[in-house]
C-alpha cells in the first residue's frame, strides 16, 4: 500500500525553483518573489556540499548559475557562500548567495509556504543524499503546520529518504511516460505519489495514478490551457515558472 496523502493538503500551484525565471533559482530572492507573487508553495533542489550541508542547486556544478565552477561537492559550504549566485541572472540580483536548506525551512515555515524538496544527489551519492536530506527535513519541519513533500529521480534517493524519515510524504519523479511497473516502483518506495514531466503526461496515466490512490503533480507547465485541463484531468497540483499568467492571486 502507498503511504497515502488522501485528501491533496497542499496548495494546487507550485513555483518551480522557487520563482526560478524571474529570479536567480534555487535562491531565496526566488522564494520571495514568488511568494510575492501569492504562491503557497516552492519546489526547490538540494544537494549536499562537501563538508554535507544542504544547499540549493540544480545542477551538480556551480557553472551554469554561479560565477564559480567545478563540483560544489567539492566545495565546502563556507567556500561555497564566497560563489555569487545572483550576477548570472540579472545585476539586480548580485551578491545573492546560495541558501542552506536550513535557511529556506526558516524562511517559508515563517511565512506560510509549503515545500516540495527535490532530492537532487550529485551524481555518486544518491543514498547519503537522500539519508541526511530527509532527516534534516524531519528535524527542521518538527512544528510546521504541513511536512515537507520529497521528491526525486533517484530511487536510490528515495529508499534511503524512506529509511530515515518513513514519515514524510515522498513522491517519484518520472522524466518520460508512466513505465509499465509503476506501482510497483511506488509500492517498493512507499510513495505517495509521481510527479510527471508534462511532456510525456496523458490523462490516461493522470487517471491510472489517481484512480490507485496515489497524488499527481505535473512540472513544468507554463501554459494557462495547459495547466487548467491537467488540473482538469484530476492531477493534484502543476510547477510553474510562469508567476504572472499562472498566478494564485487569479485562479485559473
Ligand atoms: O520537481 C520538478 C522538476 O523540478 C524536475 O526537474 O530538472 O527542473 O529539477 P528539474
Ligand atoms: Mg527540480
Amino acid at each position: 500500500m502507498p503511504t497515502t496523502c488522501p485528501n491533496w493538503p497542499y496548495p494546487r500551484l507550485i513555483a518551480h525553483r522557487g520563482a526560478g525565471r524571474q529570479a536567480p533559482e534555487n535562491t531565496l530572492a526566488s522564494m520571495r518573489l514568488g511568494a510575492g507573487h501569492g504562491f503557497l508553495m516552492m519546489e526547490y533542489d538540494v544537494k549536499l556540499s562537501r563538508d554535507g550541508v544542504a544547499v540549493l542547486l540544480h545542477d551538480d556544478t556551480m557553472d551554469r548559475t554561479s560565477n564559480g565552477s567545478g563540483r560544489a561537492s567539492d566545495q565546502t559550504f563556507a567556500e561555497l557562500t564566497r560563489f555569487d549566485f545572483g550576477a548570472w541572472h540579472s545585476p539586480s540580483y548580485a551578491g545573492e548567495p546560495i541558501p542552506s536548506l536550513h535557511a529556506i525551512a526558516a524562511y517559508t515555515i515563517a511565512n506560510g509556504i509549503h515545500s516540495n524538496i527535490e532530492i537532487k544527489p550529485t551524481t555518486g551519492s544518491e543514498a547519503e543524499t537522500g539519508r541526511q536530506v530527509a532527516l534534516l527535513a524531519q528535524a527542521l519541519w518538527r512544528d510546521a503546520s504541513l511536512p515537507p513533500l520529497l521528491s526525486s529521480f533517484s530511487e536510490t534517493a528515495l529508499l534511503a529518504a524512506q529509511q530515515a524519515a518513513p514519515e514524510l510524504p515522498r513522491a517519484l519523479l518520472l522524466e518520460k511516460a508512466l513505465p509499465a511497473d509503476w506501482q510497483e516502483r511506488l509500492q517498493r518506495l512507499q510513495c505517495c505519489g509521481a510527479n510527471l514531466n508534462d511532456k510525456h503526461t496523458d490523462r490516461s496515466s493522470v487517471e491510472q495514478l489517481r484512480n490507485a490512490g496515489y497524488t499527481v503533480v505535473v512540472w513544468t507547465v507554463n501554459d494557462v490551457d495547459r495547466a487548467r485541463e491537467l488540473l482538469e484531468w484530476g492531477c493534484d497540483a502543476i510547477v510553474t515558472d510562469e508567476i504572472e499568467a499562472i498566478s494564485p492571486r487569479h485562479p485559473i
